[in-house]
C-alpha cells in the first residue's frame, strides 16, 4: 500500500486536485473492469468535491458505469439535513447522469441500526456477487477525535472483523446517535482509500496519524488501509 498525502491551501484547492485524481480512478476503473464503484462519505468536508464533481466534472466522469454507496448513514429520514444520502444528493447526484439504479442508499426507511446494517450488507454481497468485496475507491473524513466514517474510538464496531457493515449508537457529541457504517476490514479492502480533512481542529490528529505517534492509535482513522493507495487531502490548516 502507497501512502500519500497531498496538502493545499483551501478546501476548495485540496477538493479540487482530489476530483482530478477520482476522476483518473473513475476512468481507469471503467476501462479496465467496466465500472468504478464509489464510496461517498458524509460530514460537511466532502460537500465541495462533490460540487465540483457535479459542475466542472460533470463530462469527465462515465458517471453511467459509476456505482456510488456510503461509508456510514444516519438513521434519520432521507430528506433530514443529518442525511448522508441528502448531502450527497443535493450536491451531487441530482445533478449528473448517474443512473438511479447505481445509486445504493443506505437505510431510506427507519429502522434499528442492527437491522439497517444486515440490509445494506446484503445490497453489498448482491453488488459483489459473491466476489471478494473490494471498492474502487472509499471516500472518507475525520472527526477531531480521529472518528472516520460512523467508527467512534472505543465503539465495538471498531473490533468487528467479519461483518461489512455495523450497526452503531454514536457518542453524545456527535449526534444523531443512531448509525451504520462500514467496517474497517471492508474499507481497508478498498483499492484507493482518500481522507478529505480540513481545519485547524484536526491537526493534531493528523499529526500524529502521519507521525506514527503512540497517541495514533486511539484514533480509528490510524486504522484505515487500502490494498493500493491511501491519499490524505488535507488543507494548509489541518497539515500545519
Ligand atoms: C458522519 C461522517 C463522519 C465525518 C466526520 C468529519 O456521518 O458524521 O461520516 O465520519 O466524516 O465526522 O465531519 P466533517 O467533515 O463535517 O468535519
Amino acid at each position: 500500500m502507497e501512502i500519500k498525502v497531498d496538502f493545499w491551501g483551501s478546501l476548495a484547492d485540496l477538493s479540487l486536485a482530489a476530483a482530478k485524481h477520482l476522476a483518473r480512478l473513475a476512468v481507469d476503473a471503467v476501462e479496465k473492469r467496466g465500472k468504478f464503484s464509489l464510496v461517498l462519505a458524509g460530514g460537511s468536508t466532502p460537500k465541495k468535491l462533490y460540487e465540483i464533481l457535479a459542475s466542472d466534472f460533470c463530462n469527465e466522469i462515465p458517471w453511467q458505469h459509476v456505482h456510488v454507496f456510503w461509508g456510514d448513514e444516519r438513521l434519520v429520514p432521507p430528506e433530514n439535513p443529518d442525511s448522508n444520502f441528502k448531502m450527497a444528493q443535493d450536491a451531487l447526484l441530482s445533478k449528473v447522469p448517474i443512473p438511479k439504479e447505481n445509486i445504493h442508499p443506505m437505510a431510506l426507511h427507519p429502522r434499528s441500526p442492527d437491522e439497517a446494517a444486515a440490509i445494506y450488507q446484503e445490497q453489498l454481497e448482491r453488488f459483489f456477487g459473491g466476489a471478494e468485496p473490494s471498492f474502487d475507491l472509499v471516500l472518507l473524513g475525520m472527526g477531531e477525535d480521529g472518528h472516520t466514517a460512523s467508527l467512534f474510538p472505543g465503539d465495538a464496531a471498531l473490533d468487528e472483523r467479519e461483518k461489512w457493515v455495523a450497526g452503531v449508537i454514536a457518542p453524545d457529541y456527535r449526534p444523531p446517535p443512531a448509525r451504520i457504517t462500514l467496517t474497517l476490514p471492508l474499507i481497508s479492502q478498498a483499492r484507493a482509500v482518500f481522507f478529505l480533512v480540513a481545519g485547524e481542529s484536526k491537526r493534531a490528529v493528523v499529526k500524529a496519524i502521519l507521525g506514527n505517534s503512540e497517541v495514533a492509535s486511539a484514533y480509528p482513522a490510524a486504522y484505515v488501509g487500502a490494498s493500493e493507495l491511501l491519499c490524505w487531502y488535507l488543507d494548509a490548516a489541518a497539515h500545519g
